[in-house]
């Protein structure tokens, strides 16, 4: 279990202050993938760095299974730190040493035995698919292959953390797919708690229980992706679900309608002109697969103002949808405008 309380951690370099990290709060269940999601220079990697104490935080606290790690040191800190593990986008392997040189690297360095340490190296790398790659050297083998091998090399000392930076972000599609796979399936099989950062929607889609988007330092969202889909006005949903730009029309409503699990099976669109005799017009949608749930999102028309539709929106939130109304417009402003807000929006998490 990670938690994360007020965190803060500020860079100062030739006079001038960056704030990296401005008050964040976090906690990852045991067993959880959690993803914090941003662009470039939002502080994710820095705030990654202060959970394993590689960066000394200025304020705030950080609990690892219950251990407070800014109160311990010499010894004491070593062991809390071996038991968090940390993946990186470029790997950093040892050009000179072999793949399973590689994993063993950190059992020398705590000192386990030679026998054992073999052992431990071939249970290592069987976990993560290399076996016969033992003998290859970093520069024979794929980017895929290497990520594996830091991942092999981060379980060394049995962690029940594990770090991620963005560990996928240096390889295609296809492997960064196996990758996050093999992530799920760790976690899974070894009860990690992944706390994982990632500029790609796609990521935190595939395997995280819990998100947050990252800004500036802070979390402008956070909570179990689901019900962050489910949010009215949720940058994330916005970004995993890329909608057509609304255009108003006068006397029509505009809703979004998120539905999560059982009810993408209800034909609520059928039912909702069946029982009002209305015609309602599909804008867009679509639906994924996320968490293992199947979310929808659906653009939805309807004839009249808002106020004339309030029994039809109120029977599709009794049926269990989220329901955000999108018209009218705030103001006789052209149409183009709402649209221009949410696509930057999705550009700021990409
Ligand atoms: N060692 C450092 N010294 C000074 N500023 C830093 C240092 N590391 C990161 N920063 C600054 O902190 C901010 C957050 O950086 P970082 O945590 O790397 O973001 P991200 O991983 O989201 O791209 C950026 O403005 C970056 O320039
Ligand atoms: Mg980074």
């Amino acid at each position: 279990m990670i938690q994360i309380e007020k965190l803060r951690k500020i860079y100062r370099a030739r006079g001038r202050e960056v704030t990296a990290v401005d008050g964040v709060d976090l906690t990852v269940p045991e067993g959880e993938i959690f993803g914090v999601l941003g662009r470039s220079g939002a502080g994710k990697s820095t705030l990654l760095r202060c959970v394993n104490l590689l960066e000394r935080p200025d304020a705030g606290r950080v609990v690892i299974d219950g251990r407070d790690l800014l109160a311990l040191d010499g010894a004491a800190l070593r062991r809390a730190r071996q038991g968090i593990g940390m993946i990186h986008q470029h790997f950093g392997l040892l050009g000179s040493r072999t793949v399973a040189g590689n994993v063993a690297f950190p059992l020398e360095v705590m000192g386990v035995p030679r026998a054992e340490r073999s052992a431990r190296v071939a249970e290592l790398l069987d976990l993560v698919g290399l076996t016969e790659h033992a003998r290859a050297y970093p520069a024979q083998i794929s980017g895929g292959q290497k990520q594996r091998v830091g991942i092999a090399r981060a379980l060394a000392g049995r962690p029940k953390v594990l770090l991620s930076d963005e560990a996928t972000s240096a390889l295609d599609p296809e492997t960064t797919a196996s990758i996050l796979e093999l992530l799920r399936d760790l976690n899974r099989r070894l009860g990690l708690t992944v706390l994982l950062i990632t500029h790609e929607m796609d990521v935190v889609k595939r395997i995280c229980d819990s998100a947050a988007v990252m800004r500036e330092g802070r979390f402008t969202e956070s909570g179990p992706v689901t019900e962050l889909l489910a949010r009215p006005g949720s940058e994330l949903a916005r970004g995993l679900f890329p909608l057509p730009p609304v255009v108003p029309r006068d006397g029509s409503t505009v809703i979004e309608v998120t539905f999560v699990g059982g009810a993408t099976d209800q034909p609520f669109v059928s039912a909702l002109a069946r029982k009002y005799s209305l015609d309602v017009n599909i804008l867009g949608g679509a639906v994924e697969t996320i968490g293992g749930q199947r979310v929808g999102r659906l653009q939805l028309e309807l004839p009249g103002d808002p106020l004339a539709n309030a029994a039809q929106l109120a029977f599709l939130r009794d049926s269990g949808l989220a329901v955000e109304i999108k018209t009218p417009a705030p103001a006789p402003t052209p149409a183009s405008e709402p649209t221009a807000a949410s696509a930057s929006a999705e550009e700021d998490v990409r």
